[in-house]
């Protein structure tokens, strides 16, 4: 799949990695901008409070399938939405989920070493399914669906849990959400 990542730091230079490992053409993209017009998925990986400005640099990224993975730490969403995730279906109008921000960067390279394979949330459009749910694999995360994109501010806000979770002394573990059927 072509891939292109806004951000090219922990998450978006660490997730084009495991990426490529697994036969993806992934295109990085930091502050300077560019074009996704090639993109048959976009990430975007830029702190929460600038992914305004990240989207007014790229071009080509309309109607394309698009995974947030930001979070909002000391900032809030653009005024009006709940969630980045839907501020960044308003600009591109296509298929869109939230994924990625639950999971530490710090680990991509020891998701091998978990007793289990990681999970990881994605919510958003059915749309967007195969796409995110591919790349959550592809990843080394098993992908656990959270519901349509409405969902998206919950699962920013659930950061705040990782982070007590972290500092609880947590600090490496990987979480697994059992399936409904084993809970
Ligand atoms: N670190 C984690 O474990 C983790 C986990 C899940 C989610 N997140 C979230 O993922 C996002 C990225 O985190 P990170 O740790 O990867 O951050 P990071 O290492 O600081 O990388 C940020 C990237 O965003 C780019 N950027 C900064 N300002 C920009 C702007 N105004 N327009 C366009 N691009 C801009 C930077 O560009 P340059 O390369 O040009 O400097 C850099 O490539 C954040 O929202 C964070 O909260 C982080």
């Amino acid at each position: 799949m072509k891939i292109t990542v806004l951000g090219r730091g922990n998450v978006g230079g660490g997730l084009a990695d495991l990426w490529e490992r697994a036969g993806h053409e992934v295109t990085r993209i930091g502050r300077e901008g560019g074009d996704g017009s090639d993109a048959e998925a976009v990430v975007v990986a830029v702190p929460g409070g600038a992914i305004a400005d990240a989207l007014d640099n790229v071009q080509g990224i309309e109607g394309k399938t698009v995974i947030d993975a930001t979070n909002l730490i000391g900032a809030d969403p653009p005024a009006g939405f709940s969630s980045n995730a839907e501020f960044v279906k308003s600009k591109t109008n296509g298929p869109t989920a939230k994924s990625f921000n639950n999971n530490f960067a710090a680990l991509y390279d020891r998701i091998g070493e978990a007793s289990s394979t990681p999970s990881n949330l994605w919510c958003g459009d059915e749309e967007a399914r195969e796409v995110v749910e591919q790349l959550n694999r592809d990843a080394g995360y098993e992908p656990v669906y959270a519901g349509p994109l409405e969902n998206a501010a919950a699962q920013e806000n659930f950061l705040t849990l990782m982070f007590g979770i972290n500092q609880g002394g947590m600090g490496s573990f990987f979480y697994r959400i059992a399936p409904p059927d084993q809970l």
